[in-house]
């Protein structure tokens, strides 16, 4: 099949917020202990932090980490997880009924963070608790000196402010399954009572608040409305979840989850600016997806909770197939295409629980599939996200009705002349013979790198044994002309062009 795709320099959608490429970090199963973090591993450093871990995460171009959850933040008592270690109290975790040790808390994730380049992303429980609970850890964290709390960190070896600048208000308060979950309005006056106090302590807070926690709740759409209508002027951030199932066990409709993700952020952006409307306000709601991946084969059931609060356990571990690394390549070019409205992102999440990153206790970490695409677009998407004009044809689905076989973005940085452009080829049968259009740019310009995300086998896995199954490779069909360039896409293949 052939399809085509036009790019025009002046035609841009907004530049790119690097915190799209984000993730989450949760005290949830392994992903922090064994994870991120476990003492006595021979890849360890002095803190317990693992080294292989960090150094994928860095490879992964990870730019924010949330933490510490997910449904876990909304038990937890944040002071818990400071001060000596060897007397922090054991704890059960009412969220994934294990046993929380504490031993990770606030400070060892900041210092993870430092470590691994990234900023940090707090969020507060407002579940269990409250606006003071809030502040108070706001002014752990932000705070110089000379108060209880900033000198409670000090004497914990932070002399420096950890000087968190992007906050939750809470996570999915709307869900049926959140501990302390409240309705919409009582929410909403929550969120903008305790964002006053957080950005009392500390100005320039930047805060999101709770959207719906999936698009298939009765209450989507009117929650958005409920909570923004009570905390419109206290927030930058409505939150959006996406998590990709396959309900039909249909790879083709499977793969319309990129479709339903791109409508979702759109719905949330509209009810944004209708309570805007509302006020007559110019101000505009931004939308953090801060959670979104694929999650299904290892979700329900014995997957989800294990008896006897274990501490721990293997929980949620998605083992990714090539097919989940094709959706996680549309979903990046769904967040660049929203650049005007999404200015953060998170991969739900980072290691082990439906993770990047895979790590066996005392043995190996690896990349599971879904790390390639992310990976390879937090490195070459920079500067300007531009409007692609596709022209493909498309495939109706049982839940979408009309998915076009090409999904594109592409971005273009003024400050190196690099332009990438992502493209998935959704049709699982054919090669597509792509031809993109580039209006506005030099004439001379030549391929600077090409890659080619392909396996013959949709289910394929990167596992222990073989940890790279499934990895990208130099594209080698494709070739520059003037005005623009033609590549032949694999069935089932993402792919990454970039000129220079
Ligand atoms: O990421 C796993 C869980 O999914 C999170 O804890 C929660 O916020 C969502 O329901």
């Amino acid at each position: 099949i052939q399809t085509r795709l036009v790019l025009d320099r002046d035609f841009v959608i907004s530049e790119l917020d690097r915190r799209v490429f984000g993730a989450l970090v949760e005290h949830v199963g392994r992903c922090v202990y064994t994870g991120l973090y476990e003492p006595g591993h021979p890849n360890a450093d002095a803190q317990g932090l693992r080294t292989d871990v960090l150094a994928l995460a860095r490879e992964l171009g990870v730019t924010i980490v949330r933490y510490p959850g997910g449904n876990f933040v909304s038990g937890y008592d944040w002071e818990d997880g400071v001060g000596p270690p060897g007397q922090r109290p054991r704890r059960l975790d009412l969220a994934w009924q294990s046993t929380e040790s504490n031993r990770f808390g606030t400070d060892e994730f900041i210092a993870w963070c430092r470590a691994a380049q990234v900023e940090p992303m707090l969020a507060v429980n407002l579940g269990t608790r409250a606006a003071d609970a809030a502040r108070r850890l706001v002014e752990y964290c932000n705070h110089p000196g000379g108060t209880e709390l900033s000198e409670l960190r000090r004497r914990h070896g932070h002399a420096a402010p950890h000087d968190v600048r992007f906050w939750c208000l809470g996570n999915e308060m709307d869900a049926p399954w959140q501990i302390g979950r409240k309705p919409a309005d009582a929410y909403g006056q929550l969120a903008r009572e305790t964002a006053k106090l957080m950005r009392q302590v500390s100005p320039g807070l930047r805060l999101t608040a709770c959207g719906s926690s999936n698009r298939e709740l009765p209450s989507f759409g009117a929650w958005e409305h409920e909570v923004l209508d009570a905390c419109f002027d206290e927030v930058d951030f409505l939150s959006v979840h996406a998590y990709f199932e396959n309900p039909h066990r249909d790879s083709t409709e499977f793969l319309g989850n990129i479709d339903r993700m791109d409508a979702h952020i759109r719905e949330v952006a509209a009810i944004a600016d209708a309570v805007a409307a509302r006020r007559r306000s110019q101000r505009r709601i931004m939308i953090a997806v801060d959670e979104w991946n694929t999650w299904y084969k290892a979700r329900f059931g014995a997957h989800a909770h294990q008896p006897d609060w274990p501490e721990a356990p293997r929980l949620i571990e998605e083992v990714y197939t090539f097919e989940d690394a094709l959706a996680a390549g549309g979903a990046l070019s769904v967040l660049m295409n929203n650049a005007d409205r999404v200015k953060l992102a998170c991969l739900a999440q980072l290691v082990n629980a439906i993770g990047a990153i895979r790590t066996e206790p005392g043995g190996p970490a690896w990349r599971q599939t879904i790390f390639h695409p992310f990976a390879l677009a937090a490195r070459h998407a920079r500067g300007l996200v531009l409007r692609p004009v596709v022209r493909a044809p498309a495939r109706s689905g049982r839940t979408v009705p009309d998915m076009p076989l090409l999904v594109a973005s592409a971005t273009h940085d003024p400050a190196t002349g690099a332009t990438a452009i992502f493209a998935l080829n959704r049709e699982l049968v054919q090669e597509q013979e792509l031809q993109v259009e580039l209006r506005g740019f030099a004439a001379d310009r030549a391929l600077a790198a090409a890659f080619e995300l392909h396996h013959p086998d949709l289910q394929a896995c990167n596992t222990q044994a073989q940890p790279d199954a499934v990895a990208p490779r130099s594209h080698v069909r494709v070739r520059v002309e003037e005005g623009g360039l033609r590549a032949v896409l694999r069935p089932g293949s993402w792919n990454v062009f970039v000129l220079q």
